[in-house]
């Protein structure tokens, strides 16, 4: 096989990053690779030992002592922190409102970075997050940057977490997704930019299905390369 393909998906919080980066890899036959989920591990180790963030021996300790492995089945993400399943506490509030200071320590995100490149070094790989078509696959074959209205945004990651959650409010979610947004956009390490060979995909008004057939259309190019 020559060069492995890698998809950059990029964009701000609850875009139906994942739910893309899914079906395009279940499609593909592709890795699919959640990074997000492996920020929200590490914050929900640090929530559980109080790591200091400001503290940088606590942090590089805690670092050190934080192993992750992603369990792929189904192409849902089961990620393990220090060999236990974390994958549903890893999606509750907690972690939600803590995740972004998390995510903009300079050491946590070497860290991660370095991790992330190793699992697309060889292998037919899409992975979504903020920074993997800029940071982590400069040289990704596609890249995609997702965006949608703030609003919807918040409407379909409600409906998404209020099963675990009951007592969650839609102002609550709108809050957190619009507090996201500016620590995202706004943080020194790595902020979240469009790639400037990006391809934007606005799902405001399309469907799950639209926008796969989209993303498949701009990685068969490539395919046909490799076959
Ligand atoms: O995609 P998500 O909402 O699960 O990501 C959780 C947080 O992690 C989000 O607030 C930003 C951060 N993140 C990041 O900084 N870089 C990535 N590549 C992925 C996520």
């Amino acid at each position: 096989m020559s060069k492995n393909i890698v998809v950059a998906i990029d964009g701000y919080s609850s875009c139906g990053k994942s739910t893309l980066a899914k079906a395009l890899a279940k499609k593909l036959h592709f890795i699919y690779v959640d990074s997000g989920a492996m920020y929200r591990a590490v914050t929900l180790y640090f929530l559980r030992n109080n790591v200091d963030l400001n503290n940088p021996e606590q942090v590089a300790e805690a670092l050190k002592n934080i192993h992750l492995n992603f369990h792929s089945r189904d192409y849902e993400t089961h990620i393990t922190l220090n060999d236990e399943e974390v994958s549903h506490e890893i999606r509750l509030m907690p972690v939600s409102q803590n995740v972004s200071p998390v995510s903009a320590i300079r050491e946590v995100r070497k860290e991660m970075v370095a991790q992330q490149q190793r699992m697309g070094q060889s292998k037919n790989i899409v992975m979504d997050g903020r920074d993997i078509g800029t940071a982590v696959f400069p040289n990704a074959q596609v890249k995609l940057f997702m965006t949608a209205d703030p609003k919807v945004r918040a409407e379909r990651r409600y409906k998404e977490l209020l099963p675990n959650n009951p007592d969650i409010t839609l102002e609550e979610v709108f809050e957190n997704i619009a507090h996201r947004d500016y620590s995202d956009t706004t943080r020194k390490e790595s902020p979240l930019v469009r790639a400037d060979d990006a391809i934007i995909l606005d799902n405001t008004n399309i469907t799950p299905e639209q926008q796969l057939q989209f993303a498949l259309d701009k990685v068969e190019p490539f395919l046909k390369k490799q076959a």
